[in-house]
C-alpha cells in the first residue's frame, strides 16, 4: 500500500464489533442473524428512562454551546456525592466527564504509563483497554481471573507478572466478559499488591448496580483503598440504560490527587478534545439523585433471563458456564475439542446465524476455550439463540 496506516494503529483490534463486519455481510445475503455479542440493553426491551431525556430536552438553549473540558459543574457535584454514599471521598474539581468511559480509558491508559512500561489487565478482559495499551506501546501482562473460583482474580497470578516496568493493574468489577462482582476481600488483596508495588489501581465499575444475587453488596474500590491511587470509572451507559449519550466519568481518590499528576494529565487530554458532548451532561444529576425504579426492573429481567440461559447450558453437551452475579453477560467454556474459538463463532455465526464473541477476543487462559453472549434478550429470543446453539454443537460432536 502507498500510503500505509501506521504500525501503531494496526495494532488495534475490538473483537466485539469485529466479527459485526462478517454478521453484516451474511445479513446483506438475506440470512436472518440474532446478534447476541454487544452489550447494549437499548437493542433489546430496555428503555432510556423518560426523567433522563426529559433533562435533555429542558437543557437545550444552554447546552448548544461547548461545555467546560471536564464537564458541567452540576454534573461534577453530583457525581461527587455519589462516590461519598458509596464511601470513597472526591471533589467535584477533580472528576473529568467524558464521551463514555471508553474515552476516559484511553486518555488514562496514556496517562498512566510509558511505552514499554506494562500495564497488568485481567484475563479475559473487556477489550478496550488491549486497543488503548496497544495504540500506545504499553506492554500487556495479563492476571488471570479464576473460571473455577468463580472468576474472582488470582492474587498469585497478579504478584507473578509484576515487574520493575509495572505501572497499574486494571479491575474490572463487576466484570465483562466474566458477570463476575468481586469479593471485599480478593478487592483487600489487590490493594495489598498495589501497595507494596507502588501501582496504581485503575477500577471500571461501570456494572456496579447490576448486581442480580439478592443479598449481593459491591465495593467501590476507591472505598477500600486509602493509601494507595486509584482511579475510578463510571457512567451512564449501563446502570442508566443509555449506551448513545455517551456519558462517562473518572474520579480520583484523596491519595492519587495528593501523590501524583495523572489527573491533571487527563485534564490536559481533556482540553485538546475541547469536552464531552454538552447536552447529555444534563443527565447526570437526575440520573444519579433521580428516581432508580429502572434498576429493579431491568435486575428482574436479568434474574430471568440468566436463570434461563444457565439451565440452557446445563443441558446443552458440549458447553459448560460458571453462573454470572452481575452485569448482562455470560462467557460460556466450549469443552469439546475443537480448533478455536474464533472458527467456533465464525461457523456458529455462518450455519446459524448467531453472533456471539469468541473468548480469544478478550483474552483467556491458554488452553482454554470460550464465547461471550449476552443474557439482554427477551426469553423468546434466548430460546431461539440457544436451540441453534444447541443444533451447531450436536453437529459438531
Ligand atoms: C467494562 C466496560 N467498561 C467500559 C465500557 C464502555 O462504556 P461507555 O459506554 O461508557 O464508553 C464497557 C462497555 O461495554 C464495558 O463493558
Amino acid at each position: 500500500m502507498f500510503f500505509d496506516a501506521s504500525r501503531r494503529s494496526k495494532k488495534v483490534s475490538y473483537a466485539i464489533r469485529d466479527i459485526v463486519v462478517e454478521a453484516a455481510k451474511l445479513e446483506k445475503q438475506g440470512k436472518k442473524i440474532l446478534y447476541l455479542n454487544i452489550g447494549d440493553p437499548l437493542r433489546y426491551d430496555f428503555r432510556t428512562p423518560e426523567h433522563l431525556w426529559k433533562a435533555v430536552f429542558e437543557a437545550k438553549e444552554k447546552s448548544t454551546s461547548y461545555a467546560p473540558s471536564e464537564g458541567i459543574r452540576e454534573a461534577g457535584e453530583a457525581i461527587a456525592s455519589d462516590f461519598k454514599k458509596k464511601g470513597m471521598r472526591v471533589d467535584a474539581k477533580h472528576i473529568m466527564i467524558g464521551n463514555g468511559c471508553s474515552e476516559l480509558i484511553w486518555f488514562a491508559m496514556g496517562c498512566i504509563a510509558n511505552p514499554n512500561d506494562s500495564i497488568l489487565l485481567p484475563r479475559p478482559c473487556y477489550p478496550v483497554y488491549q486497543a488503548a495499551c496497544s495504540y500506545f506501546d504499553i506492554k500487556i501482562k495479563y492476571y488471570d481471573l479464576e473460571e473455577g473460583e468463580a472468576w474472582q482474580p488470582d492474587i498469585e497470578s497478579i504478584e507473578k507478572n509484576i515487574d520493575k516496568k509495572t505501572k497499574a493493574i486494571v479491575v474490572i468489577n463487576p466484570n465483562n466478559p466474566t458477570g463476575a462482582n468481586y469479593s471485599k476481600k480478593v478487592l483487600k488483596e489487590i490493594i495489598d499488591v498495589a501497595a507494596q508495588h507502588k501501582l496504581v489501581i485503575f477500577s471500571d465499575e461501570i456494572y456496579d448496580a447490576l448486581l442480580l444475587e439478592k443479598k449481593a453488596k459491591h465495593y467501590c474500590m476507591g472505598s477500600l483503598a486509602r493509601d494507595v491511587p486509584v482511579l475510578v470509572t463510571n457512567g451512564l451507559s449501563k446502570n442508566f440504560l443509555a449506551t448513545g449519550f455517551r456519558i462517562g466519568w473518572l474520579a480520583p481518590n484523596e491519595f492519587l490527587v495528593e501523590n501524583s499528576d495523572i489527573m491533571e494529565a487527563v485534564f490536559k487530554l481533556g482540553r485538546a478534545r475541547l469536552c464531552a458532548v454538552h447536552p447529555f451532561q444534563y443527565a447526570i444529576k437526575p440520573a444519579l439523585k433521580g428516581p432508580k425504579r429502572h434498576i429493579r426492573e431491568m435486575i428482574k429481567k436479568l434474574r430471568n433471563r440468566r436463570n434461563y440461559v444457565m439451565r440452557r447450558i446445563e443441558e446443552i453437551d458440549g458447553i459448560s458456564c460458571t453462573k454470572p452475579s452481575a452485569a448482562f453477560y455470560a462467557f460460556p467454556r466450549i469443552d469439546i475439542p475443537i480448533k478455536n474459538d474464533k472458527e467456533f463463532a465464525l461457523g456458529l455465526l455462518r450455519k446459524k446465524g448467531v453472533c456471539v464473541v469468541h473468548g480469544s477476543g478478550f483474552g483467556q487462559k491458554p488452553e482454554t476455550k470460550h464465547f461471550r453472549t449476552v443474557i439482554l434478550p427477551p426469553i423468546n429470543v434466548l430460546r431461539e439463540a440457544l436451540d441453534k446453539i444447541e443444533e451447531f454443537l450436536r453437529n459438531l460432536h
